[in-house]
């Protein structure tokens, strides 16, 4: 009986353990590709240099895109693949809406397989493209630990289940995050992605027109700020963008003060003024000037990194990435 349940306890502690495990992205190290492809750095960030070089805005969208790819199935990668006859892939989803920057991720892929074939996976690339082009439009750099592999599996569906809704209150924001294996300061940080990029209409026409039904606006939406985004967004409009906040182009700590001032665009930017910690550190960030914002972001980006990863011999090590081999 006592032998049995130690034995019990002691597998318990073992799933336990293998459990921590899968969520902290054990398999990950920095210098995975050493012997197999050490330029990998090299090659990435000279590929994504070349992009950002002409065109800096793809760095929010390619920021945005490893951030899908990690909050569904894990970064594996799956948010690269295109549709088949049989299945509509992540890209297809609702919340897919405009991502950006797909051509930046080929190509670090074929410079790649010309230096190292079917060696770095697709996941591992655009986590590493996503920190470069950050890092070369001067916000913050961080270390991405590397040995991610490809999945075989995207879902249109679960990029609409498994993301963030830009409608959702902070309870519902917090309780996604946590089933990410990310905390509420890492909430309230990440969304300070949104200091870069722009957003599309359709996600914001409610605050603006017809809140509750009744023709109404948002009061979380400061009234003196709505006339502008009326100027640029009509009920129906689908093609306008809005800029993320004043900076758009310059990762700073603008968002916060945006969302301070009740002019955060979305319903889950304005929520992170109804909990104690997320609103005290937007309060903080919006006015220091030694930020930490930097070093809290890079540290967030790395747990993110991390989510439901595929290592050692799960997955595959995808030739192309937008197909499964
Ligand atoms: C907290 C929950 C989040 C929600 C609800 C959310 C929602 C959205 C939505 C609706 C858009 C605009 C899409 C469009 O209209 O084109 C957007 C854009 C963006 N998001 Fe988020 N997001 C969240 C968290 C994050 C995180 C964690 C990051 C990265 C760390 C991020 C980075 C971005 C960037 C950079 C853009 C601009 C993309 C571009 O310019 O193409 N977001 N987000
Ligand atoms: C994936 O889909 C995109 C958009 O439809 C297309 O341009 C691209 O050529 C496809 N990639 C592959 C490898 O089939
Ligand atoms: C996103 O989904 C829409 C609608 O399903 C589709 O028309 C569009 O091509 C998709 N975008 C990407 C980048 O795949
Ligand atoms: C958040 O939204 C959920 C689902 O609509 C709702 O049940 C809950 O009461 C809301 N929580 C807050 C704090 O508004
Ligand atoms: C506002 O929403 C209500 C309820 O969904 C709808 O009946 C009404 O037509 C909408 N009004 C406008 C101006 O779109």
């Amino acid at each position: 009986m006592a032998i049995q349940k130690q034995l019990i306890a002691v597998l318990q502690l073992l799933l336990i353990a293998l459990v921590f495990d899968i969520a902290n992205g054990k398999g990950l190290e920095l210098g995975f590709y050493r012997y197999t492809c050490p330029r990998v750095e090299a090659i990435v960030r000279k590929t994504t240099a070349n992009y950002i070089h002409r065109a800096p805005s793809l760095a929010a969208g390619l920021l945005r895109m490893h951030f899908h790819d990690c909050f569904v199935r894990g970064c594996d990668g799956s948010v690269l693949l295109n549709s088949t006859a049989n299945n509509q892939a992540e890209k297809e989803g609702i919340p897919n809406l405009t991502l950006r920057g797909f051509q930046v991720v080929d190509a670090a892929k074929t410079a790649l397989e010309a230096a190292c074939p079917g060696v770095v996976s697709c996941a591992d690339i655009l986590a590493l493209v996503a920190r470069d082009a950050i890092y070369q439009i001067k916000g913050p750099f961080w270390p991405v630990p590397l040995g991610r592999r490809d999945g075989r599996v995207s879902i249109a569906n679960e990029a609409l289940t498994s993301l963030p809704s830009p409608f959702a209150n902070i309870t519902q924001l917090k309780a996604n995050f946590a089933s990410k294996g990310l905390n509420t300061k890492d909430l309230v940080v990440l969304s300070g992605g949104h200091t870069v990029g722009v957003s599309h209409c359709p996600v914001i026409v409610n605050r603006l027109y017809n809140f509750t039904g009744k023709g109404d606006t948002d009061p979380s939406l400061d009234p003196k700020f709505i006339p502008q985004l009326k100027s640029i967004c009509s009920p129906t409009d689908t093609t306008s963008v809005l800029a993320m906040d004043r900076t758009p182009r310059s990762f700073d700590e603008d968002y916060y003060t945006v969302v301070l001032r009740k002019r955060g665009l979305f319903q889950s930017d304005a929520a992170l003024l109804n909990d104690k910690q997320t609103s005290a550190y937007v309060k903080l960030q919006s006015k220091s000037f030694g930020y930490t914002f930097f070093n809290d972001f890079s540290k967030s980006m790395v747990k993110m990194g991390k989510i439901g990863v595929l290592t050692g011999s799960a997955g595959e090590i995808r030739r192309t990435c937008a197909l499964v081999n």
